[in-house]
């Protein structure tokens, strides 16, 4: 009996590592959790182009949204665990969600991690027609209002809906959420003046910021943007101590072979440092993740970490969900 389930296991992982070597063999999914245009949405089509040059199949982008990306994940938790279906998402998705939703899936054990992606600051950023030039005087008339002013976000628990609760309990302001499937369609709004505000991925507001059709008043950062040195920081602008970075990643379902991780893993950090796609994503306020937090390990050790930090202060807000 010993002997059959040795061999037995000796054929499973056999053909585990047969399954891996002929990875991919088919193009593979990356299910982006809000809508096309965004800056989630951004990443994972400049890196998944990239990617392809690795895997040697080709990388598409599926937009799965709703619930502040925890349909587009649940997707991909259910999915098979081939890496075929990746999971991109963010500090929203992947950590404040769990404090916020009943997901039906565990962040930590029902995903693989596979690569920790760039960061970027939180912007806020308002619609021209504010008559407002500095960041205190944006919290002056934010404060003098008869009415909350209204705030685009992803949904609750999605990045900009973390920085504008952070905002919130920094300044004593409040702010009437406004939820969209994704940033790219609530900035479509914000240019149009159909609401006051967003906090929220400088990878997002930038372009707007450039072409003057929006007003930016301070990044959530120690340091000034490379890639927006005239936008002063919060300790400059006046709120000491309000920073935010907001990190993406890749996960896979668990129990992908590991294998197959390592090879996604590869191609993903091959694409990060092709200094054309740097160069892209740079330009967009994008951070680049050090050498030594490009590993399966390090996404997982950092995502455990921010859990810790962040759902003491998201429960604490007890955020509601319709
Ligand atoms: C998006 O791609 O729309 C964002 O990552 C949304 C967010 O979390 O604020």
């Amino acid at each position: 009996m010993r002997k059959f389930v040795l061999a037995a296991l000796a054929v499973l992982s056999f053909t585990g590592v047969a399954v891996a070597q002929n990875f991919p063999s088919r193009p593979i999914t990356i299910i982006v959790p809000f809508s096309a245009g965004g800056p989630s949405d951004a990443m994972a089509r400049i890196l998944g182009e990239r990617m392809k040059l690795a895997l040697g199949e080709a990388v598409l982008v599926e937009n799965v949204t709703g619930a502040a990306g925890s349909i587009g994940v649940g997707r991909a938790v259910r999915s098979a665990p081939d890496g075929y279906t990746i999971s991109f998402g963010h500090l929203g998705t992947h950590v404040a969600n769990g404090a916020i939703y009943k997901l039906g899936y565990d962040l930590v054990t029902d995903l693989e991690p596979v690569a920790l992606l760039p960061s970027n600051p939180m912007v806020i950023v308002s619609k021209n027609a504010v008559p407002a030039k500095s960041l205190k005087e944006f919290l002056e008339w934010l404060k003098t209002r008869p009415e909350p002013a209204t705030a685009g976000t992803a949904g609750a628990g999605s990045g900009s809906h973390i920085a504008g609760l952070y905002l919130e309990n920094i300044t004593g302001i409040k702010l009437q959420y406004v939820p969209y499937r994704g940033t790219g369609p609530a900035m479509n709004d914000l240019v149009a003046g159909q609401i006051d505000l967003i906090v929220d991925q400088l990878s997002n507001s930038i372009t707007q910021i450039r072409a003057g059709n929006i007003r930016a008043y301070a990044v959530t950062d120690s340091r000034r943007a490379e890639s927006a040195p005239d936008i002063p920081t919060a300790d400059e602008a006046g709120v000491p101590g309000f920073f935010m970075t907001l990190w993406s990643g890749l996960w896979v379902p668990k129990d992908t072979p590991k294998e197959i991780v390592a090879k996604l893993n590869a191609a993903a950090v091959d694409a990060l440092n092709d200094p054309a796609v740097r160069k892209q994503l740079e330009n967009l306020g994008l951070q680049m993740p050090s050498k030594d937090k490009q590993s399966p390990q390090a996404l997982g050790d950092w995502q455990k970490a921010e859990i810790a930090k962040w759902w003491p202060m998201i429960k604490a807000a007890n955020v509601k969900v319709d």
